[in-house]
């Protein structure tokens, strides 16, 4: 990931955001894992992500191992305990496999820490560096949602693979990559009326703005709700929608997931690409699972988006949905849970004009979901 920030164009994108803490991008993100290097194969031969960096008993480190692995701009750190005890397999053993560190990338950590923790963040980290032949990198942490971390990276100063503490991770198994570009938002399911806190949270400790917000009658179906806000930083390269459930007949997902993760969690991240057909097949190829789209919902869908640039066949064979607002329109699809436990999950999109969340197809999409929920008898 390029460093020089110097040629960024850091524009506010989003007018009501303060820019007291301007936030490059998503730094990496770090899953809490059973088995690490398993994992690591998985998003290498299912996903094309490419292996960067190591640690573990090789590099000095006894109680954990972390692989590194990136596809374009999504970096993506897989750890496991190495040892017994410690917080780790606490975490897992609460959690499952799951999202622990969003970690963002910006040019001063401790300002960053400085000024959320003055606003009312609960610290995780204070702000340390550490350094290596490479050059040196400053962290810091603040707590959010459940047990879900951000941890700020200043990185101006690092030349390495990753950050010090790691080694070039260079086996000769390479997956080709399947197009994945860049995190183009991240969800967080929190627990009953809990969506107003954290979204106060980010607008307050992170001077995040509001983009849109969904009530229940938005994103509803026969069985299940769930109401949802978008919270964006200035520049709107981190985008954080919220969710929490809302009363329907049957249990919503969004409480499925709490029940699973035992609390507030990141759903789905959210991963942007140019084609989206071609992205798609090749994940599908490659055994990523999807979530079964009725062929039913392309007899209409055009009527309801109107002229798109794309055939709409191969759309239908690979279960790709479609939205359009005033902007353009959008095409996204959703994988079935990446872990055993119904958890976290990834969406696949591609943006051509639009710069809402698809909030067209929920309904479509949640039907999708229950049939699901259906035969895990969770619903
Ligand atoms: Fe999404």
């Amino acid at each position: 990931m390029a460093t020089d920030t110097s040629s960024l164009n850091l524009n506010k994108e989003v007018e009501t955001a303060e820019d007291f803490l301007p936030i490059l991008g998503t730094d990496y993100v770090e899953l809490y894992v059973g088995n690490a290097k398993q994992a690591a194969h998985y998003y290498q031969s299912a996903w094309g992500f490419q292996p960067v960096a190591y640690a573990g008993l090789e590099t000095g480190i006894r109680d954990r191992v972390s692989y590194v692995l990136q596809q374009d701009k999504i970096r993506l750190v897989l750890t496991s305990p190495l040892q017994k005890g410690g917080d780790i397999n606490r975490h897992i053993n609460e959690h499952g496999d799951g999202v622990k560190v969003v970690a963002l990338w910006v040019d001063d950590a401790t300002k960053s820490y400085d000024e959320t923790i003055k606003r009312g963040a609960e610290s995780y980290m204070e702000p340390k560096k550490i350094e290596d032949e490479n050059g040196e990198v400053v962290l810091s942490g603040i707590h959010t949602y459940g047990e879900t971390v951000h941890i700020f990276v200043e990185r101006k100063n690092y030349n390495g693979p990753f950050m010090p503490g790691f080694k070039k991770w260079d086996p000769e198994y390479k997956a080709p990559e399947t197009g994945l570009k860049y995190i183009d938002h991240m969800v967080g399911n929190v627990g009953w009326n809990e969506m107003n806190k954290w979204c106060e949270f980010y607008a307050k400790v992170m001077g995040f703005a509001q983009l849109v917000s969904f009530d229940d009658k938005d994103i509803s179906t026969e069985y299940t709700a769930l109401m949802s806000k978008v919270m964006s930083n200035g520049n709107g390269r981190i985008k954080f929608p919220i969710n929490e459930p809302a009363d329907g007949r049957k249990k919503s997902q969004i409480e499925e997931y709490i029940d699973f993760y035992n609390g507030a969690g990141v759903q789905h991240i959210a991963v942007a690409t140019d084609n989206i057909i071609e992205t798609v097949k090749a994940l599908k190829a490659r055994g990523v699972e999807f979530l079964y789209v009725p062929e039913t919902y392309y007899d209409t869908v055009l009527d309801r988006v109107g002229e798109i640039d794309e055939d709409l066949e191969p759309l239908k064979e690979l279960g790709i949905l479609i939205d359009r607002d005033d902007e353009g329109y959008l095409l996204q699809l959703f994988t079935k849970p990446v872990l055993d436990r119904p958890t976290m999950f990834f969406e696949i999109i591609q943006r051509k004009g639009a710069k809402s969340f698809g909030k067209g197809n929920f309904k479509a999409l949640f039907e999708a979901i229950e049939r699901e929920q259906e035969m895990r008898g969770t619903l």
